[in-house]
């Protein structure tokens, strides 16, 4: 079952410290071999226990596999050692597999009533989720809610597969098999930091075009998608400045941010923030019209018809020049999305842009969840549909291909430009 290569010395899992959350499923029983597969990778794993988790295995069971010992009494050591702290604290990603409908609302709604909901309390490492259980329960609206909102929180969740289920059903709802789990608790744990010192620029809601002094024109964008690539830069290490417009989530902290409102200010406020950037991301929803003539006072209602008349915005993509800056733009689409996505590609002269239909469903204005298309000089990588927060971790995971790229690229366009 393990990959091959998770005994390698070395490997992103060596040293780290992995809480291992289990939770009152019958699938609890593949958690003992996931344990198994991450201390042969060399994690230190900590397993912590509910009581319910214990009906279903025996702690022994991951005693044995892990040489430490498991917690699953909140009250057994009398206060002494708080381990539902000292363990959420320490951890470098709490995974809870399974993860029951039960646990999933209780980690939603932050009880902390056991010991595994005290810790994941007590934890600010990065959160993995692997829901087990019967097709119904999975899709009840209440089981739902709690993952989008733990989803929105920034945890990560390994939808479970379709197949065979204890009550001898068929559905969705079994949870993943451990190889899956281990594989994402690399990529998390290999994320970690690796965009640690870069500049990252990142450009978040929409902009506002003023009519008169009490109208705009604006449009629908909520901010969630540029929000989430400034939260996951921040997580992965970068300095970040979030210019944003108009947005209906709240801002996030750790990161410096900076307001606008026309698509002008935008354009200045990006200008001055490249000059010592590292990666533009353009994920604001920008104006391509302004008012010529915006109005001094508020325009009265006359009964007559009223014309607006709209000159252009300056493209700001593609008024900047490229290299060494690492550029990315988005293509929201309601129609011929790829087409315009690849045109926008080559006129704008950037590194990559992520495609959206923001007409399909799960995507788009306001949603959590957003299904795109990467498209680069070399083609096209289709997404699932992924939280927001995960497009971002994948979006960055190709700028930082591309930062990669220019630093082997850089001494020659050095030389070229002092030459
Ligand atoms: C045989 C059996 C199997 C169960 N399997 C699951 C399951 O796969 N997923 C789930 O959400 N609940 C399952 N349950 C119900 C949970 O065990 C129950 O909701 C419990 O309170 C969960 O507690 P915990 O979340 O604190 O571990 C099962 C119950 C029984 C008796």
């Amino acid at each position: 079952m393990g990959a091959a290569n998770s005994h390698s010395p070395g490997s992103v899992l060596t040293g780290k410290r992995i809480v291992l959350g289990v939770s009152g499923s019958i699938a609890a029983f593949k958690a003992v071999a996931l344990a198994s597969e991450l201390v042969k990778a060399g994690a230190v794993v900590d397993v912590v226990m509910t009581p319910a988790a214990t009906r279903f295995v025996q702690p022994l069971s991951f005693e044995a596999i892990t040489h430490r010992p498991v917690v699953s009494d909140l009250f057994a050591d009398q206060g002494r050692s708080i381990a539902h702290v000292s363990l959420g604290v320490d951890a470098n990603v709490l995974v809870v597999a399974p993860a029951t409908a039960d646990c999933l609302a209780g980690l939603a709604l932050g009880f902390g009533h056991d010991a595994l909901l005290a810790t994941a309390l007590s934890s600010r490492a990065p959160l993995l989720l692997a829901p087990a259980m019967e097709t119904l329960m999975y899709e009840h609206p209440a089981t739902q809610q709690n993952l989008e909102t733990l989803r929105r929180r920034g945890a990560i969740v390994i939808e479970p597969a379709h197949g065979r289920l204890a009550s001898g059903r068929s559905g969705r709802g079994r949870m993943a098999e451990p190889v899956q789990i281990v594989e994402a608790l690399r990529t998390i744990l290999g994320r970690t930091r690796d965009l640690a010192d870069r500049r990252i620029v990142v450009t978040a809601g929409g902009t506002r075009e003023p009519i008169d002094p009490v109208r705009f024109i604006g449009n629908h964008s909520s901010g969630k998608m540029g929000v989430a690539i400034a939260e996951a830069a921040r997580d992965r290490g970068a300095r970040v400045l979030l210019i944003v417009g108009a947005v209906s989530v709240p801002l996030p902290p750790g990161v410096e941010v900076q307001q606008v409102t026309t698509t002008l200010d935008l354009k200045a406020a990006v200008e001055a923030a490249i000059r010592d950037a590292d990666v533009l991301v353009m994920a604001a929803a920008v104006a391509d019209f302004r008012v010529e003539q915006v109005a001094s006072d508020k325009i009265k209602r006359t009964g007559d018809e009223f014309t607006l008349h709209l000159i252009p915005n300056p493209d700001i993509l593609a008024s900047i020049a490229a290299a060494p800056l690492v550029k990315v733009g988005f293509a929201a689409e309601t129609h011929d999305l790829l087409t315009n996505a690849q045109q926008k590609l080559v006129k704008k002269n950037v590194d990559l842009i992520v495609a959206n239909d923001v007409t399909a469903p799960g995507s788009g204005f306001g949603t959590d969840t957003n299904q795109v298309s990467f498209i680069d000089r070399d083609g096209i990588e289709d997404l699932p549909l992924l939280s927001k927060r995960e497009v971002a971790d994948r979006l960055l995971d190709r700028v930082l291909q591309l930062l990669r790229q220019r630093s082997s690229e850089i001494p020659s366009l050095v030389g070229r430009e002092s030459g």
